[in-house]
């Protein structure tokens, strides 16, 4: 396996420790997280329900066996474990590079406590490096990019991708996000915009990186 894979794994097995018998578990997307599920089996018999953030996760889960639940018929999820795209060392991300940010923030905000599983390649300084995900209405979709680039934003459609709620994404580049929680409100707030994939206002609770041979934790 590769360095990066090898990091990927290795987070990922240590978030496993956070699981408890009777728990409710939110399961994110992504390469990371795919490595989290492949290791659920010997887990997923002791918590109480699995709700998934993808239709992508929700298929690798039931090709374990393992039952999926949904949101609605769980009152809060315990722990949610997913990955991102960016992180900072104060816990802010950047989600949404497979385009599930949408479900991925409505777990985030469901969960009692976020993990946050990345290797150290994904640690930044200042978000933004990585173009941030905007989930938005097609309708909407010029309108928004408009808008995008008076903020000063440079947003690229992502060509031939639908989300699981049946919209699109604009990835947009040049932001700066010197001001994390401000800049999600004020994309948030541009009329059509679904989500955006700055995990600022809810971010992690703990974010756990790994290095070469081991994982440092920040909470
Ligand atoms: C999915 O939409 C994303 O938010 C992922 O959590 C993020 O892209 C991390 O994915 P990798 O673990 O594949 O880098």
């Amino acid at each position: 396996m590769d360095q990066q894979k090898e990091k990927k794994r290795l987070v990922a097995q240590t978030a496993l420790s956070y699981l408890k018998e009777g728990m409710s578990l939110g399961v994110g997307t992504g390469s990371t997280v795919d490595f989290f599920i492949d290791a659920l089996p010997e887990h997923s018999h002791y918590l109480a329900a699995i709700v998934s953030s993808s239709e992508a996760s929700t298929k690798k889960l039931k090709n374990l066996k393992i039952e999926v639940t949904d949101l609605n018929r769980v009152s809060d999820v315990d722990v949610y474990v997913d990955g991102a795209d960016e992180a900072t060392k104060h816990l802010n991300l950047i989600k949404g590079g497979g385009g599930a940010l949408t479900r991925e923030k409505i777990l985030a905000g469901a969960s009692r406590r976020f993990i946050c599983i990345v290797d150290d390649t994904k640690i930044v300084d200042v978000l933004g490096k990585f173009p941030i995900p905007v989930e938005v209405i097609p309708m909407a979709q010029s309108y928004v990019a408009r808008q995008i680039v008076k903020a000063g934003g440079q947003p690229i459609l992502r060509e031939k991708f639908v989300s699981d709620n049946g919209n699109q994404i604009l990835d947009v580049h040049n932001l700066a996000v010197t001001d994390p929680v401000k800049l999600e409100i004020e994309l948030n707030q541009i009329p059509g915009v679904v989500t955006v994939g700055i995990f600022a206002r809810r971010k992690a609770d703990i974010l756990l990186i790994s290095e070469k041979n081991d994982v440092i934790t920040l909470d």
